[in-house]
């Protein structure tokens, strides 16, 4: 026998228990969302690896270091998407959206994919639901998207989770507020750690993202960008803000938070749960402000959020396993029954009820236990007597016309 052939590193199968809470968590997440007027959007698993280099940011972890990226086999360079948002706006551009009313509101799930280190809820492919509103600058997009997001949380039950929000102002501020950091950091850097030294020029906003406590201890009296938005930056945040003390969502602003991914601009938030250890983040996300023209599309605001479908399944509790419903087993004693057997299954199946045939070529005793096992309400036995009809709860077994199977599925024995 040959060796066995496992799932690559930092990749699982999904399957059992872990499927059925995955299609609960869809049902849920699709059920928030359409009933706030998002769409589904799916974009291909790849994209030009130009989109991600443009969009998520040359400095970025996921450009630099964790892209799956491959020759097209043509000469061009495709990579397996690490993110959503970029595709989105991609496809917004491509499909001449802007001509829409505004905003266009887009929700997914689907796979992701990053060369990153595997551990307890960081994979290299997981799954995200995101969802992403373009095309107005409202404050009320930016507190509505944040809060479907603690909808479908709190739906799931994950828990305890904690909001933070932030505001990254405009690009203009930004510039003029990474240049104020950068000579701060220059100006202590005798007491950062070597990573972030290094990374003064590229991304000076990742130190305080740092564990290091020295880098922490510098970070502590550092200028924060907060303190710098311009008024109308801050009168936006100001909005946000009310808009979800108004729906009595629990918030707290942190002045430092990052985020890994370069197109954010004004909102940013992030959900994280204590339940998931070092890789708290469910989910988050922000406002990109930018992206869009970015990509060769018209100046078009866009707000939008992922949350990890791995994270969100770790950190809440498992749904009741209901086994699906069966409501007709169909058994045969002899093999020259099977083509009945087959077509009233079938036929019972296009009547639209939940109906399953004895595929293991068990014995009629074997036939039964299976069906039970399997929580039929009926079984119908086809054998030389005509067919039977036992309903399985009351034990009533009687020999009915193949014909009124249905009828009697229906209306009872
Ligand atoms: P992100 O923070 O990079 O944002 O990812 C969103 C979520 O995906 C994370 O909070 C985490 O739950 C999950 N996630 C990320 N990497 C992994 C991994 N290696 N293993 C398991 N789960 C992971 C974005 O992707 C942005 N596109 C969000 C966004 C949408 N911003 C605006 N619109």
């Amino acid at each position: 026998m040959s060796d066995k052939i496992q799932t690559p590193r930092g990749t699982f199968d999904v399957l059992g228990d872990a499927a059925r809470a995955r299609d609960e968590l869809e049902r849920t997440a699709r059920g928030i969302l359409e009933r706030a007027g998002y769409e589904r959007i799916e974009t291909p698993t790849f994209e030009s690896t130009a989109l991600f280099a443009r969009g998520v940011g040359e400095s970025t972890d996921v450009v630099q270091k964790e892209m799956y990226t491959f020759d097209d086999g043509g000469g061009g360079s495709i990579t397996l998407r690490p993110e959503g948002t970029a595709p989105v706006c991609r496809a917004y551009v491509e499909h001449g959206m802007h001509k829409l009313p505004q905003p266009v509101k887009l929700w997914y799930l689907g796979a992701y994919f990053r060369a990153e280190r595997p551990q307890h809820g960081r994979y290299r492919q997981f799954w995200q639901v995101g969802a992403e509103a373009l095309g107005s600058d409202d404050p009320a997009v930016d507190a509505e998207s944040i809060l479907l997001l603690a909808e479908i949380l709190e739906a799931i039950k994950v828990s305890p989770v904690r909001l933070r929000i932030s505001s990254l102002g405009t690009p203009a501020t930004r510039a003029e507020y990474k240049a104020e950091l950068q000579t701060y950091l220059r100006s202590h850097e005798d007491r950062l750690s070597g990573e972030v030294r290094d990374r003064i020029d590229l991304n000076p906003l990742r130190a305080f993202d740092a564990d290091h406590p020295g880098t922490q201890e510098v970070m502590r009296a550092a200028p924060l960008l907060l303190d710098r938005l311009t008024d109308e930056d801050r009168e936006h945040f100001e909005t946000v803000k009310a808009l979800l003390d108004s729906a009595g969502l629990s918030f707290e602003v942190d002045p430092t938070l990052v985020r890994g991914l370069d197109y954010y601009t004004r909102t940013v938030f992030e959900f994280t749960s204590d339940a998931l250890g070092s890789q708290s983040g469910v989910g988050g996300g922000g406002r990109y402000d930018g992206l869009v023209e970015q990509l060769g599309g018209p100046p078009t605001p866009g707000m939008g959020w992922a949350a990890g479908v791995e994270r969100i399944l770790l950190a809440s509790p498992p749904p009741p396993t209901a086994a699906p419903p069966l409501d007709l087993y169909v058994a045969y004693a002899k093999p020259e029954y099977r083509r009945d057997a087959f077509k009233l299954a079938a036929d019972a199946r296009r009547a639209g009820h939940a109906a399953e045939l004895e595929l293991g070529g068990r014995s009629l005793k074997g036939q039964l236990k299976s069906a039970q096992r399997a929580g039929a309400r009926y079984v119908a036995i086809l054998g030389d007597e005509g067919t039977a009809l036992k309903d399985m709860e009351s034990g009533e077994q009687r020999v009915i016309q193949i014909d009124t199977v249905m009828h009697h599925i229906r209306t009872g024995l």
